[in-house]
C-alpha cells in the first residue's frame, strides 16, 4: 500500500519535522493522497453510528492534535474517518515548548510528545475552517488555554473560544487533560471545571453545539464519579476519555498509543458503568486504540465511538480499513446489515 512507502520515507525523519511535512503535503493535495490512500467508503446507514449527541457515518475519528490548525480537514474527510477533531486551539498563537518535543517508541507502537499547545490560534483555527470542506464529516474544535493565561483566567480563554467556534463546527471539547501545560490538569479537581462551566452557561443556554470535555488517563478512578455527576449537571454531551498518559520511565511529556491501551481501557470502562445507570452522556473513546479488537471491547462495554491518532501515524488509513473489514465479518457471521442492528444485540454476539 502507498502508506508504506511514504511511513518508510517519513520515519527517516526527526517525527516532527515528518508530521509537519506530511500535514503541508495532504493539504496541498488533498484528493490525490486521499486516493492514493485508498480512499473512503461509501455512506450509508451500515456503519452509521447514532450516539445521542450526534450521528457520524463511522465509528472512528480522528483525535485532536494530528491536525491542529485545521489545514488538511480536506483530505481527512477524503477517507473513512466518521469524525475530524482539530485543535487543541487557544486563543492566541503560541509556539509550545521547547524542540525536541516529539518521540517515536517504535517496538511499541507508540509517541511520546511534550509538544505544549503550539498552534496557530484562533483567528487562523477560524479561517482554515471557513477555508476547508469537510463534507459530510462531524467536525469538532478542541478548546485549550494559553499558557500565558492563569489558573483563575483559564475559563475567559474557554469563553472566548467557545463564542468563536460554537456556530462553525459539529461539536466542541473543553481539554483541561494535556500533560504539556503547566497546571492545565489541575482544572480537572471539580470545583475548577464548575467554573469553567458556569462560565460557559449563558452562552450554552442558547446555543445547541455538543459540548465534551477531555480528560486525562491519570485521575484516580474515584473522581470519575463527581466528573460524570458535574458533566450531567451542566448538561455536557458527553466525556472523551482520554488524553496521554504520564510515564516518566519514559521521559518527559504524554504517551500515546499502545502503550497507553490499558490505562485508558480501564478510565473507559468506568466511565461508561458510572454514565449507563443514571445520564444520557456520550463517551466517546481514545488512548491505544489500535484495531478492530479494541473497538470491539469497547462497544462490548457499552461504548460507541472512538477516536485514534497514534496508530493513524504506524498502520495510516490502514487501520480504518481493517476496522471496516472487522466489522463487515461481524455482519455476516450474524447475518446483519448495519451497526444499530449491532449494536441492539451486542451482548448476545461474540
Ligand atoms: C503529538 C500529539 C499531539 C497531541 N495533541 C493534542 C492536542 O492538542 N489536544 C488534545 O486534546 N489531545 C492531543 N493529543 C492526544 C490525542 O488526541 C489522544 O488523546 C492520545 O494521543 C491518545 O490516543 P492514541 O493512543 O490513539 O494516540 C496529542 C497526541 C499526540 C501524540
Amino acid at each position: 500500500m502507498f502508506y508504506d512507502f511514504f511511513k518508510f520515507m517519513a520515519f527517516r525523519l526527526d517525527a516532527e519535522k515528518a508530521h509537519e511535512l506530511s500535514i503541508k503535503t495532504l493539504s496541498m493535495f488533498p484528493h490525490a493522497s486521499s486516493e492514493l490512500f485508498g480512499g473512503d467508503i461509501p455512506h450509508s446507514k451500515r456503519y452509521q453510528t447514532n450516539l445521542n449527541s450526534m450521528q457520524w457515518n463511522f465509528p472512528v475519528g480522528l483525535a485532536a492534535g494530528l491536525d491542529k490548525n485545521a489545514k488538511a480537514v480536506d483530505f481527512f474527510a477524503k477517507i473513512p474517518f466518521g469524525a475530524i477533531e482539530v485543535g487543541t486551539v487557544t486563543p492566541l498563537a503560541q509556539e509550545g515548548n521547547e524542540k525536541p518535543r516529539l518521540f517515536r517508541l517504535l517496538e511499541e507502537q507508540s509517541l511520546r510528545n511534550c509538544m505544549g499547545f503550539n498552534n496557530a490560534g484562533s483567528e487562523q483555527l477560524y479561517e482554515n475552517i471557513l477555508n476547508s470542506n469537510k463534507l459530510d464529516k462531524v467536525l469538532g474544535v478542541n478548546l485549550g488555554k494559553n499558557k500565558i493565561t492563569s489558573a483563575e483566567d483559564a475559563k475567559l480563554d474557554y469563553l472566548k473560544l467557545f463564542q468563536k467556534f460554537k456556530d462553525i463546527c459539529d461539536y466542541l471539547v473543553i481539554n483541561v487533560s494535556s500533560p504539556n501545560t503547566p497546571g492545565l490538569r489541575d482544572l480537572q479537581r471539580h470545583e475548577s471545571m464548575r467554573e469553567i462551566f458556569e462560565a460557559l452557561e449563558q452562552e450554552r443556554k442558547v446555543c445547541t453545539t455538543p459540548l465534551f470535555i477531555k480528560i486525562s488517563p491519570d485521575l484516580p478512578l474515584e473522581s470519575l464519579e463527581g466528573i460524570v455527576e458535574l458533566a450531567n449537571e451542566f448538561s455536557l454531551s458527553g466525556i472523551i476519555a482520554t488524553n496521554t498518559t504520564i510515564m516518566e520511565e519514559k521521559g518527559i511529556g504524554g504517551v500515546s498509543g499502545k502503550l497507553l491501551t490499558e490505562k485508558a481501557k480501564i478510565v473507559r470502562n468506568r466511565l461508561l458503568d458510572i454514565s449507563k445507570e443514571h445520564s444520557n452522556l456520550d463517551i466517546i473513546g481514545v488512548g491505544g486504540i489500535s484495531g478492530f479488537d479494541d473497538l470491539w471491547d469497547f462497544w462490548k462495554s457499552g461504548g460507541r465511538a472512538v477516536q485514534l491518532y497514534s496508530s493513524f501515524i504506524y498502520q495510516g488509513p490502514k487501520v480504518l480499513f481493517d476496522i471496516k473489514e472487522g466489522i463487515d465479518k461481524k455482519f455476516q457471521e450474524n447475518k446483519l446489515e448495519c451497526l444499530e442492528d449491532l449494536f441492539i444485540n451486542i451482548q448476545d454476539i461474540n
